[in-house]
Order: structure tokens, then sequence, then C-alpha cells
């Protein structure tokens, strides 16, 4: 069934209820690799060298990152997850790397990521234990980021494991301070409201004030409907996590999957469309070493990226449900406006998702030139008010485009109205 949409109302936006935290960092959504989701707690380097949490993944990985065009595309974090740890501090009280399997210790690491022209990212847990039961900073805060900057780190993801619910703002704020108190800028990733979430509803300013981007569900498995579940809750969630982006400061629905096993290629361009829109950090989490080229691509994709980093720095949101279509949209600098058409019917082929252009639709009035990004590239050329514009949308796939005024009031910020076939008006379920 086609449906038809729209109309762009002036609106003005407003900004984020408070600042950001202050250390001049992830202005734009962050960009690196994680190693997580694809290699978890693999220690065991005897039978598994090759994928095992030891410094040669990690220096494999930025050298891949190099030379295969990733640090080109954007991608510049390099960074460790649970399990690199020692079970024991050493003889001052500070965490120490696994030596068997980080024999040069991670300042040696970090010096030869930095040599390659990224950085390194490393993972702490702000209760007693790591969620995989290594040391936690708990006690250790100013230790622990005293000792992560002289090391020259420039990532800190800080788990959420092991602490009572009641004391997480205090530890997250706390280690907050202890970084900016070294006096070494580092990116500051939280796990604080996900852990919050089952008790009370997270205070964002505060969470915003003191992380550059922080965690709100659960972990991405290598399945749609892992992805699935997170792109729902962002949906669900929306009118409180939205408004608390901006630059320094992100929502992160975790990683991206691209790249792995369970996700077909139109799941893929799902994934990397709607973390575009949702200005999220992009974290790969995944085999660079030995990636499908249709992958490498997707991930690469300029277009998509530019979305993701936009200057405008707005997270974008679902605007309307119906007909098992998702439409998703993204305010982007000088009035642009991407738009994320996700099927969500899985089964048949593609369908139809009507487009067109109707009275109001201000960024169209006179006219707009409209770009598919996803599936492929393709210039819908100029559209009007008197548009028709049918696009084809995969199951499970996501038609990304991007809508771009060509004369009209360039003052102001466009919002969609969306219409659905009978002339229904649906308003956004968003309002900023
Ligand atoms: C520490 O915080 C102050 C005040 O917010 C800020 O001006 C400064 O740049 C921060 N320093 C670092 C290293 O983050
Ligand atoms: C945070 O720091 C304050 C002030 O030093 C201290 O009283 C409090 O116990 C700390 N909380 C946690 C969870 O570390
Ligand atoms: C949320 O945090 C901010 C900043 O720390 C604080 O001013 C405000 O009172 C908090 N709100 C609630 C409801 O606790």
């Amino acid at each position: 069934m086609l449906v038809g949409l729209f109309a762009l109302l002036l609106l003005a936006v407003s900004s984020p209820a408070a600042e950001a935290l202050d250390n001049g960092l992830a202005l734009k959504p962050t960009m690196g690799w994680l190693h997580w989701e694809r290699f978890m707690c693999n220690i065991d380097c005897k039978h598994d060298p090759d994928n095992c949490i030891s410094e040669r993944l990690y220096m494999q990985m930025a050298d891949v990152m190099v030379k295969e065009g990733w640090k080109e595309a954007g991608y510049e974090y390099v960074c460790l997850d649970d399990c690199w740890l020692s079970y024991y501090r050493d003889t001052k009280g500070r965490l120490q790397a696994d030596p068997r399997r980080f024999p040069g210790g991670i300042k040696q690491l970090a010096d030869y990521v930095h040599s390659k022209g990224l950085k390194l990212g490393i993972y702490a847990d702000v209760g007693s234990e790591t969620c995989a039961g290594y040391p936690g900073s708990f006690g250790h805060y100013e230790t622990d980021a005293q000792t992560f900057a002289d090391w020259g780190v420039d990532l800190l993801k800080f788990d959420g494991c092991n602490l009572d619910w009641t004391l997480l703002g205090e530890g997250y704020v706390n280690m907050s301070r202890a970084l900016n108190k070294t006096g070494k800028s580092i990116v500051y990733s939280c796990e604080w409201p996900l852990y919050e979430w089952p008790y009370v509803k997270p205070n964002y300013t505060a969470i915003r004030e003191a992380c550059n981007h922080w965690r709100n569900s659960a972990d991405v498995y290598d399945s749609w409907s892992s992805v699935k579940s997170i792109v729902d809750w962002a949906a669900a969630n929306q009118d409180i996590i939205v408004p608390a982006a901006g630059p320094g400061a992100w929502n992160d629905p975790d990683m991206l999957v691209i790249g792995n096993f369970g996700l077909s290629h139109a799941q893929q361009e799902s994934q990397m469309a709607l973390w575009a829109i949702m200005a999220a950090p992009l974290f790969m989490s995944n085999d660079l070493r030995d990636i499908c080229p249709r992958s490498k691509k997707l991930l690469q994709n300029k277009r998509i990226i530019d979305i993701n980093q936009d200057p405008l720095a707005k997270q974008g949101y679902l605007a309307l449900k119906v007909d098992s279509f998702q439409v998703w949209e993204r305010p982007l600098f000088k009035n642009r406006v991407a738009i994320a058409v996700l099927n969500v019917q899985e089964i048949g082929g593609a369908r139809g998702f009507f487009v067109g252009a109707a009275p109001g639709w201000k960024i169209c009035k006179p006219s707009c030139n409209v770009t598919q990004i996803l599936p492929h590239y393709k210039e819908l050329g100029v559209q009007t008010l008197q548009s028709n514009l049918v696009v084809k949308v995969n199951p499970s796939g996501t038609t990304l485009l991007t809508v771009t005024p060509i004369s009209g009031d360039p003052a102001g910020v466009y919002r969609l109205h969306w219409q659905d076939s009978a002339g229904t008006r649906h308003k956004d379920t968003l309002v900023l």
C-alpha cells in the first residue's frame, strides 16, 4: 500500500537544556573500532592467538585501519573493552594489563596506535569489579584516571557493573572530575543511564554534564532482533533522550555489527542509516582484517557518515509509523533533512513508499533536490509541490534520502508533518 506524506512547518528548536561536558572532545559523534561484540572476553591466546584479547589484536586493527581507508573515512579510536586487565593491581595500586597478553604494556600500545595517527580507547568499571570480574575502579577513580592519562589513553569506556545503583551518579561524576583533574582531555563514554533505568528515570541533564556519550539500552548482539530492539527503545524514549544530544554529548545505541555474521545486507544498511539518523557514536565491532567488500563499502560510505557527523549536531527521531513502515528524520545543517524509511514487514519483496510534497512542505517550496543514498546512490532530481515520488524499501531494509531546499525561506528550521493515503494528518511524535 502506498502512503502519502507531509508538510514542513516552521518551528524553533530549542537547544539542549544544559552544558555538555567541557573537555573539547566528541563535538561530533566519536568514530572508531571497539573489540567487544566481535571478540568478547576471548583470553585464550594459546589456542586462538589471532582472535584473543592481546596487544597484537589492536596493533593489527590499527594497521588495517590506516591501510584500508578506515582512518581516512573518519574511524579514529581503536578501543579495548573488558578483559584486558590483570587480576591484580601493581605494588603502587595501579591497574595493569595482563602481562602475558600485553607484554609491552598499554603505554607502548598507545604509542604504537598514535604513531599510526590514531587514538587509543580503554575500558574500566565504576564498581568494585568489571562485568567480567577484573579489578574495578571503585575507590580508585583518581589513581586510575591518572594511570590512563600517563599511558596516553584518549578515551575511557566506563562500565557500570558491581556498584549499588544509588551510587552510580556519584561514581560517574567522580570519575569525570578525576579525568578532568589529570589535565589530559579524554573522551568519557559512560553506561550510567543503562544501569539506572531499571530503578529510576535517569537525569540526562546531569549525565550530559559529566559524559561525552552514554549507553541507554542493552548490549548489541549480532542479530536483527537485537538491532531492532535498540531502535525500538530509542523511538519509545525519544522525547527523553533526543533533547540530551548535541556537541560533546551523545546517546550511544552501542556498536555497529556490520560485517559480521548475523545481519543480511539490507539489515546492515538499516543499522548504518539509523545510526546516522540517531547521531550515534560509530564504533564498529567486527574483524577489519577479514570483512566482505560490500560491508566495508557501506561502513565507509561518505554520504552516510556525513549525515552522522552533520554540523547542526541534532539527533534524529521517529516521525511516523504507518503500514509497517517507520519514517525517521534528522534535521541537517542549512535546512537540509535526512529521511530514513524502514520497512519492518519481514516478508515479501520491496514495497513502495510514497513521498509526495504536499502543500506546506516548505522545504520544497518552490522546489527541492532529493537524493537517495541507500540502498544505492541515485539523484531523484528536483521535486516540487506537485511531485509524486515512490521509493522502494526492502524488507527489514532502509531507504535513506536527503532533501535539500533549492530556494525558499532560508531562515528558520523546518519540520516534517506526515499525512497518510486517507489524508489524515499525523503530527510528529516528538516536539523538541
Ligand atoms: C576541566 O574542566 C574545566 C571546566 O569545565 C574545563 O574548562 C577544562 O577544559 C577541563 N579540562 C580537561 C582536561 O578536560
Ligand atoms: C564521590 O566523591 C565524593 C567527594 O569526594 C565522596 O564523598 C563520595 O563518597 C564519592 N562517591 C563515590 C561513589 O565514589
Ligand atoms: C538533574 O541534574 C541537574 C544537574 O546536576 C540538577 O541541577 C537537577 O536538580 C537534577 N534534577 C533532578 C530531578 O534531580
